[in-house]
């Protein structure tokens, strides 16, 4: 990268698909929605999927607990936020109980077959049960997205997963589960004779019913063949598409941006991370090192111990509080109150030694930002415009 420092917005300039991934809880549906809102303020026609936003983020995107499509944020809500007037606000809300239904329905070459897969209880069990189902349907969505054509900022949020490599594997783990080989098999004459018949002819046959059984938990055969049975007939179309999308997701057009927490114990393993992202074509872009606790320099200057930033601190606190009506208790309070700091302190250089240390494992021309643990929750516009000072500013 040349031309210095490499920075956030620049990563947002340049791609028009990002991708936040990261485990859940760190603040990734908050980011998602602070970098769409700072795209739609410079002009793009930006979207953010959502997967679960709290409840009041949700109402001040405008979009409801129901269904999943597209709602516009009012006009005159980003104009009270400096916007240059031309870009628009979208959001959506992933609503994974509904989409693998669409998507059955999308690709079903016929109502008879949809009807079929969509009673089917094998069906019911795996679009509510497979590993990497939400994932995946958030990768279809962020699809249907793109082909549109209504977006030059897609911002996607994803499932809060344990690992933030879960996201990138969904659609391979998907194809290689709906494995075309897999299908025809089931599909087979004869294949409904029964479980046990199965399980003697040979050890392929019966290690995959047990994979099925594993991921499933189903174990009646006569469902699982219908499903697969219904589910060849639209797997053609269905396997283009898992490729498309995976294509998307390696498409020079996307970025990859982690969102962590600087008590995550992800950070000891960014090495890891970057080259498994990589060596899927899914390189990493950026990283938002969140709700950070900040170092009060004024505290720290020129004291050592713990008891020595309480024993300075502790006179000044009392003497602020002496003024006030506290029950007459201030020598108490700010004793406290000082104990308080010296654990944030504390907490502060932790995270402060953790994000050096895990800037120093990122590859070269990663930019990593770091945005404070604010006083209260993020819940609407403003709140999200407030972390663009942080996120695209020259505030480290
Ligand atoms: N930098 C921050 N300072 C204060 N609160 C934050 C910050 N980032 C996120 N939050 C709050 O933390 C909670 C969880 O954030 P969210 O974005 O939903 O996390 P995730 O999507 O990773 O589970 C929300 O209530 C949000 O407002
Ligand atoms: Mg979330």
């Amino acid at each position: 990268m040349s031309g210095g420092e490499a920075r956030l917005v620049d990563v947002l300039d340049r791609h028009r698909i990002i991708v936040c991934a990261g485990s859940g809880g760190v603040g990734k549906t908050t980011t998602a929605a602070s970098l769409a809102l700072w795209g739609a303020l410079h002009g793009r026609r930006s979207i953010v999927l959502t997967i679960d936003p709290a409840r009041r983020l949700a109402d001040s995107l405008g979009v409801g607990p129901i269904g999943n499509t597209p709602c516009g944020v009012a006009p005159e809500a980003l104009g009270s936020l400096r916007s240059d007037g031309s870009g628009t606000l979208t959001a959506m809300m992933l609503d994974q109980k509904g989409s693998w239904d669409e998507l059955v329905t999308r690709h079903a070459p016929s109502r008879e077959v949809r009807d079929k897969i969509l009673d089917n209880a094998f069906y019911r069990q795996l679009s509510q049960s497979f590993a990497g189902s939400q994932e995946y349907m958030a990768v279809e969505q962020l699809g249907e997205l793109d082909a549109c054509g209504e977006y030059d900022l897609i911002v996607v949020d994803t499932p809060p997963t344990q690992h933030a490599l879960d996201f990138l594997e969904a659609p391979d783990r998907l194809l290689a589960f709906l494995d075309r080989k897999i299908v025809r098999w089931f599909v087979r004459p004869g294949v409904t004779a029964g479980w046990s018949t199965l399980q003697t002819m040979n050890k392929t046959v019966s290690f995959l019913l047990r994979k099925i059984e594993d991921a499933t938990g189903v174990v009646a055969l006569g469902q699982v063949t219908d499903f697969f049975g219904s589910m060849a007939e639209l797997f053609d179309g269905f396997e283009a598409r898992v490729e498309r999308v995976t294509a998307l997701l390696r498409d020079p057009q996307t970025a990859f941006v982690l969102v962590a927490g600087p008590d995550e114990q992800i950070l000891g393993q960014v090495d890891y991370l970057a080259s498994q992202m990589s060596e899927r074509h899914m390189p990493l872009k950026g990283v938002v090192m969140n709700r950070m606790h900040a170092l009060l320099p004024a505290v720290e200057a020129d004291v050592r111990s713990a008891e020595a930033v309480a024993d300075a601190i502790e006179p000044r606190l009392r003497e602020v509080l002496g003024g006030s009506d506290d029950e007459g208790r201030p020598a108490e309070v700010a004793s406290q109150l000082a104990s308080n700091l010296v654990a944030w302190q504390a907490r502060a250089r932790g995270d402060a030694l953790r994000t050096e240390l895990f800037r120093g494992g990122l590859p070269e021309g990663v930019p990593l930002v770091q945005v404070p643990d604010l006083p209260s929750d993020i819940h609407d516009l403003g709140g999200l415009a407030s972390l663009h000072r942080f996120l695209f500013g020259t505030v480290d």
